[in-house]
């Protein structure tokens, strides 16, 4: 992005992180007496990550910042932007206690960020301009959501959870983001999750016309703004609340703009989603996090990234891959984290789910997570959390 200063500014380095558990969809699926099928083709999904009594989207998104700390160190950071809407608290951001956990500086500001499953764009947009404003500094970017609905509903098989963080920065790394974007925001009550709710509210069908018609408003506006031709994007990354969403919608753009689509062309960014379910605001990061991990040769190739939350906002980004990205990949560590995700029985997941509670009554979890840091119960009505004394996730793949 092109600052006051003329400044390139974009993502520097990027990691993952996710649930404890893993729920297979064709035990669900079982479960539901439902053809398998339906799942894996019809919705574009295999499984989905779930976190441990210990672990919130606090835990799983300090995870995922933590190698990006002991990789880059914490010179520079002075903003924390945590997006959310799994957000267990209605003051204090999920930021500051990351902050916390992660070891930051004080001289930081730390803020939660929400608007559905667009808040990490939204993050990422911010940083973007924090950056551009003084070059010296870098912003911390914390997606991190549990995607869950009630149990039963037909949206049930789409749940999921993650967390993607991630560094902007002057001459990053890794992708280069260009300063012209598309925007598309309308007032729609596809999904929403009232305060007195742990799962959320969604009218499934409105929700699919609702995405396409923000893929669509957002191409609009970026083709009004001198935007790119459909054969300048050399990769498109969408939001994933199950993966045929994204193969729907860029359907609808392909016939909107008249270009010729190759369907497998989207099934390496698909590869984490598949394995995790919906991951909210880290969805289309992890999309990315797939992508560079995968895909052949990116050097030098132009992303599309469309991010979509209900309610609802779109908007779709464009970035350049930097010579040299491969170097900061670690190959298998995603793969290898999302093999170690313990397996959870129908029964216990059903246990689980139930159980779950945004109440503040004091309480202690039980010690289950294997990652490096743990929610570790509530007391005087505030959460307590915990560093485990684990490594990254990136130590335990070894
Ligand atoms: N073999 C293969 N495919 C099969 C099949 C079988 N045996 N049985 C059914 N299918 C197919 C259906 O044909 C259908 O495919 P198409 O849509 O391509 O026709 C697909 O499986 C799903 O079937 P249904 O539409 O009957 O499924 P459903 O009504 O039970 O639920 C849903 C689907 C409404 C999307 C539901 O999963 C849901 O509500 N999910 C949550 C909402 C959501 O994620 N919306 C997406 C946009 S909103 C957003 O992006 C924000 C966010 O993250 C939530």
């Amino acid at each position: 992005m092109s600052g006051g200063a003329g400044v390139r500014v974009g993502i520097h380095d990027l990691a993952v992180a996710t649930g404890h558990h893993v729920l297979d969809l064709d035990d669900l699926a079982a479960r539901n007496g439902v053809d398998p099928a339906k799942y894996h083709v019809g919705l574009g999904q295999d499984a989905f990550s779930m976190p441990a009594a210990d672990e919130d989207i606090v835990t799983m998104g300090a995870a995922a910042a933590l190698p990006l700390i002991e990789r880059h160190g914490t010179d520079g950071i002075r903003t924390v932007l945590f997006a959310t809407e799994s957000g267990v608290d209605q003051s204090k951001s999920a930021a500051v206690v990351a902050h916390g956990l992660l070891g930051l500086p004080s001289t930081a500001r730390a803020v939660e960020l929400k608007q559905a499953c667009y808040g990490g764009t939204a993050a990422l947009v911010a940083a973007l301009g924090i950056v551009a404003r003084d070059p010296r500094e870098r912003v911390l970017v914390i997606a991190s959501d549990v995607a869950r609905y009630d149990l039963d509903s037909a949206a049930e098989p789409t749940q999921g959870a993650g967390a993607v963080a991630f560094l902007v920065a002057a001459d990053p790394d890794l992708i280069e983001i260009e300063p012209a974007s598309g925007l598309f925001s309308a007032d729609v009550d596809d999904f929403w999750r009232p305060n007195d709710r742990s799962t959320a509210l969604v009218d499934g069908r409105l929700s699919v016309t609702a995405y396409v018609d923000a893929l669509l408003g957002s191409w609009d506006d970026l083709a009004e703004r001198g935007g790119i031709a459909p054969a300048d994007i050399d990769r498109w990354l969408h939001h994933q609340p199950f993966t045929k969403m994204a193969l729907k919608a860029h359907r609808a753009w392909s016939k909107h703009v008249g270009a010729e689509f190759d369907e497998t062309e989207l099934a390496t960014g698909f590869t984490y989603n598949r394995r995790t379910g919906n991951s909210y605001t880290a969805s289309v990061f992890l999309a990315l996090a797939a992508l560079l991990d995968l895909d052949d040769d990116l050097e030098g190739r132009r992303l599309a990234l469309f991010s979509y939350g209900s309610g609802s906002v779109g908007e779709l980004l464009t970035g350049i891959v930097k010579p040299g990205y491969r170097a900061l990949r670690r190959a298998g560590q995603v793969a290898g984290l999302l093999d170690a995700r313990v397996p959870i029985s129908v029964d216990d997941y059903r246990e689980l789910h139930a159980a779950t509670t945004t109440t503040s009554e004091a309480r202690q979890n039980p010690e289950v997570t294997t990652g490096p840091f743990r929610f570790v119960g509530v007391e005087a009505g505030a959460r307590r959390y915990a560093r485990t004394g684990v490594g990254t996730s990136e130590d335990a793949i070894g």
